[in-house]
């Protein structure tokens, strides 16, 4: 039963924090893009506060309940059969890419996002000058690591897959 409630929440969480980077990476963000730069303004720094309000704590409990969930409720009770049965390998990549993945998100993306929060808007409105090319860069430059960050989402959830059959 209580492997049952772990698992329960465990998924929960984990589409809650993986479904909230997709919709916030291509619903959310490209529709706030659209709106003029001084409302851009207005939103963005509420999402960021609120949506790593939201996200930090919901990921590390993913990561502790995945953890507790293969070790203490399941089959990776010894290093041999972590580094040696391919579930013990797929478990030990699940957890180094979501750690990586969580610190990607905390360390390098949240940073960049408020970077582009710091701008001066008058410069960054001055089309073709200094300012708005150096926006235009540091904007290209989230977008690429947010597609980083999903390749990270993807090879967790193949692994959370891979274990489900025995692999
Ligand atoms: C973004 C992070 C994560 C997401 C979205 C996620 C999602 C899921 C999902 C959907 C399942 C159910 C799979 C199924 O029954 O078909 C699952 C199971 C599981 N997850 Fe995760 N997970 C994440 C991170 C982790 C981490 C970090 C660990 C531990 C290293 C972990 C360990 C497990 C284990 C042991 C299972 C049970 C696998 C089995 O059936 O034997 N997960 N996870």
């Amino acid at each position: 039963m209580i492997v049952l409630v772990m698992q329960w929440l465990h998924v929960l969480l984990g589409i809650c924090w993986f479904g909230g980077v997709l919709y916030l990476d291509f619903v959310v963000i490209p529709a706030v893009m659209t709106l003029p730069l001084e409302q851009q303004r207005a939103v963005s720094k509420p999402l960021t506060l609120f949506s790593s309000r939201l996200l930090f704590p919901v990921s590390i409990l993913v990561i502790l309940l995945g953890l507790v969930r293969g070790t203490i409720f399941g089959p990776v009770q010894s290093w041999d059969f972590l580094i040696g049965t391919t579930y013990g390998l797929t478990f030990l990549v699940a957890f180094m890419a979501t750690v990586a993945t969580f610190l990607w998100g905390h360390f390098v993306i949240d940073p960049a996002a408020r970077r582009l929060d710091a701008f001066p808007l008058e410069e960054v409105m001055q089309s073709g000058g200094a300012g708005a090319l150096a926006f235009a860069a540091q904007v290209k430059r989230l977008k690429m690591l947010a597609i980083l960050q999903m390749l990270g989402f993807f090879i967790i959830f193949t692994c959370m897959i891979l274990m489900r059959f025995g692999l």
